[in-house]
């Protein structure tokens, strides 16, 4: 796992928008991009937005993209559903089609089989190049809340309390924000080739620590970052404040021969 300390979020943004960019252009149509919602990734997202359209970016055509989760239970045109969060946040200000950007399906008459068929179009698809990720603030990745199998593929969850609280400012109130949601499991983002996990702000950094130099455990989902041969974390200065070997980080990242890359 790399581990890059950055100063703040915008920092973090240009960083993850480069990652994506470079995969774009090496990949050309056939990139398949794997992408997070919530609020971190947002201003990534705008910082690709805004080279795309000041004509600095890569081509998107022939680009295809996999959200990692959905609600359950919200209306075909909910604004908050995460189809169309991420059309609005990222894939039409980038010119990516709909039919080329993916998500579980929550229709509530074809759940029992939701899982199952978003694994055969990840596989289809070749799998993902680079995930896009974030953490909660109880450790979880994608909506795999803790005590989720790290071996867990695509599947219905239910969301813990705190999670419904953390994204109620999304909605009226906590009462709507879903229970249940579809998400990729830990065992399914772990078969992504390129794993980028962004976390910006205080509230993150005890969540990071846990997931970086924790034990890896069911009780910190994202901790299973530690068995993917290809984490990249960016993190920003309140982020990191917890990583005891911050300083480390730091050192290694200075001392990276340019021909790396991330
Ligand atoms: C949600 C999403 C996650 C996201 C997390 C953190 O629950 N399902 O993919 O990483 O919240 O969100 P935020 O970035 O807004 O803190």
């Amino acid at each position: 796992m790399e581990v890059v300390p950055l100063a703040d979020a915008t920092e973090v943004a240009d960083r993850g928008a480069d990652v994506v960019e470079a995969l774009v252009r090496s990949r050309g149509q056939s990139a398949v991009l794997g992408l997070a919602t919530g609020s971190t990734p947002l201003p990534t997202y705008r910082e690709l937005i805004r080279r795309h359209e000041a004509g600095s970016g890569p081509s998107y055509d022939g680009v295809r993209c996999f959200t990692l989760d959905e609600y359950v239970g919200l209306a075909a045109d909910h604004p908050e559903s995460y189809r169309a969060t991420i059309a609005r946040e990222l894939t039409d200000p980038l010119g990516i089609p709909a039919d080329r950007v993916h998500g579980p399906d929550p229709a509530p008459d074809g759940l029992a089989t939701a899982g199952e068929r978003y694994e055969e179009a990840l596989v289809a698809a070749g799998g993902v190049d680079v995930q896009i990720l974030g953490i909660g603030a109880d450790g979880h990745l994608a909506f795999n809340e803790p005590g989720s199998s790290l071996a867990s593929l695509t599947r219905l969850k239910t969301l813990t309390e705190e999670t419904r609280r953390d994204n109620a400012r999304f909605f009226d109130s906590i009462d709507d924000v879903p229970r249940h949601v579809l998400t990729q499991g830990l065992g399914t983002i772990l078969r992504a080739r390129h794993l980028v996990l962004l976390a910006t702000g205080a509230g993150k950094a005890a969540a990071l620590a846990a997931a970086v130099e924790g034990p890896l455990s069911a009780s910190c989902p994202a901790s299973v970052l530690q068995l993917h041969p290809h984490v990249t974390v960016l993190a920003d200065a309140a982020a990191a404040e917890k990583l005891a070997r911050r300083d480390h980080y730091r050192e290694v990242y200075d001392a990276k021969p340019p021909w790396q890359g991330l």
